[in-house]
């Protein structure tokens, strides 16, 4: 079984969306900088995917800033995606894909081009060349001037920055569960199930293979130890 499929468990979708989720530091920058880079683009946003879209919190803003936006939601965990119709039951506009991007023939399930494709800690479970191809296909499925905006986990330089991440990481997860003593919520993080399905990949490597698949402007928007807010323009 490959690793990331510990997504289709209901058991770790409630986990995330219930804790891990809103305990990411800098969460709302995160979404800001994201809005901030499609409202600045000049390629207005009609349509836009959502590659591993979980329960639909990054839809769920884009939604909130571009009203008439047409949003596809793609994920391959039925119980994320039951999470984010709940969410998103109020959007005439958004559609819902169960699909697995790792398999090489996915961008056929849908009508580009795109004005906007964003993903949200997702792609890290692929390995290197999977995510490599996503980016080329990413870019074939955006329109000229469309932008890719991946906010993802990227490998930490050194095991001494790691570690600075992790505690800032067990902090926030201890400061949503005061009553719970630190060292169990440390434990909780350093066995999580979905750990072992992370390969995080150098935040360098990940933009010079942006550019490689031909998109400009590319840069990391936003930075906090592990955690990036990185893309550019087709
Ligand atoms: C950590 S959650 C993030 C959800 C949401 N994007 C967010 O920002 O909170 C990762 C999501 O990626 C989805 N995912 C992982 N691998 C996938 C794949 N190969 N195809 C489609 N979805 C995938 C998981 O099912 C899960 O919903």
């Amino acid at each position: 079984m490959n690793l990331s499929e510990v997504w289709k468990s209901a058991q770790v979708t409630h986990s995330y969306l219930e804790g891990v989720r809103a305990a990411i530091p800098l969460a709302a920058e995160q979404i800001d900088v994201l809005l901030r880079l499609l409202h600045a683009n000049p390629r207005p946003i009609t349509r836009f995917l959502d590659l591993g879209c979980g329960d639909g919190v990054l839809s769920a803003a884009i939604l909130s800033a571009f009203p008439s936006a047409h949003a596809t939601l793609l994920d391959f965990s039925e119980p994320m995606l039951h999470a984010a119709r709940k969410r998103l039951v109020n959007s005439p506009h958004a559609a819902f894909l169960n699909l697995d991007y790792s398999d090489p023939t996915w961008p056929t399930h849908l009508n580009g081009p795109f004005d906007a494709i964003v993903s949200g800690f997702s792609i890290h479970h692929q390995p290197d060349p999977v995510k490599r191809r996503l980016y080329q296909q990413c870019f074939q499925l955006l329109a000229p001037g469309a932008m890719f905006l991946n906010l993802e986990h990227v490998s930490s330089p050194t095991p001494w920055l790691e570690s600075i991440y992790d505690n800032l990481m067990i902090d926030c997860l201890h400061g949503l569960n005061p009553t719970q003593p630190r060292t169990a919520v440390e434990s909780a993080y350093h066995n999580r199930p979905d750990k072992a399905a992370n390969i995080l990949a150098p935040l360098d490597a990940q933009l010079q293979w942006l550019r490689d698949a031909g998109f400009t402007h590319v840069d990391c928007y936003l930075k906090i130890f592990e955690l990036a807010l990185f893309g550019g323009r087709a």
